[in-house]
């Protein structure tokens, strides 16, 4: 994937560079066609210090209108998810794989794929969390850099270098399927745990020297 360089920033370490910058830099994109059907750019949406990053798809209607991520069904959804796990919106980072709305919300493309995914990888090294979940095959494909299908990844985490991941279903595929509907309820309640049993570590003290060390 080609790596992107954030002008200003090309020696920063992860969580060093502001999600700001990635945003200027991906400015009045026209890098695909979807530019030409979009409304809104809808780039990600919550805490820029989230230790949890949530990756959907792409956006639908109601993000396209509004620009924000997860503001329709599946993001009320996804809303309730949250809170299963013991986190509100506002504590987690929440992003798209592509940031433009596909005509009708087909599915991305791979050249799509190519051109917008370095900005999600720019936006997740940014934030540097401990956690991606991530919302459906799509999603999952691009992190774990795997084929397999959610089906049967689904339900545990995976380590990928800094990353702890989790695939779950994309809540959309739960509005009309009960038995997916109880997999993201079970899935959403093991990242809560994870949360719970692997808490934030303490931030630095002021001026860097940790507390009893002075
Ligand atoms: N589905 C997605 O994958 N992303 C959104 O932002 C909304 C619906």
């Amino acid at each position: 994937m080609a790596m992107l360089k954030i002008p200003g920033y090309e020696n920063q370490r992860p969580g060093e560079v502001p999600l700001s910058a990635v945003r200027d830099l991906l400015g009045d994109c026209r890098r695909c066609p979807l530019c030409e059907t979009r409304t809104n750019i809808v780039f990600g949406d919550g805490d820029a210090y989230a230790r949890v990053v949530i990756v959907g798809e792409a956006p639908g209607k109601n993000e396209d209108l509004s620009g924000v991520p997860f503001v329709g069904a599946a993001g009320k959804k996804l809303d309730a998810l949250l809170e299963i796990a013991g986190l509100r919106r506002d504590e987690v980072y929440i992003c798209n794989v592509l940031k433009c709305r596909p005509p009708s919300n087909r599915d991305p493309r791979p050249e799509e794929i190519a051109e917008c995914s370095p900005f999600l990888r720019e936006q997740i090294r940014s934030v540097w969390p401990d956690v991606i979940v991530c919302l459906g095959n799509f999603a999952t494909r691009f992190i774990l850099r795997t084929e397999q299908g959610i089906t049967s990844l689904r339900g545990r985490f995976y380590e990928t270098g800094h990353f702890h991941v989790l695939p779950v279903f994309h809540p959309a595929a739960a509005i009309y399927d009960r038995t997916k509907q109880a997999s993201l309820e079970a899935d959403f309640a093991l990242l809560g745990q994870w949360l719970a049993e692997h808490p934030a570590a303490p931030a630095p003290a002021a001026g860097g020297v940790p507390v009893g060390e002075e």
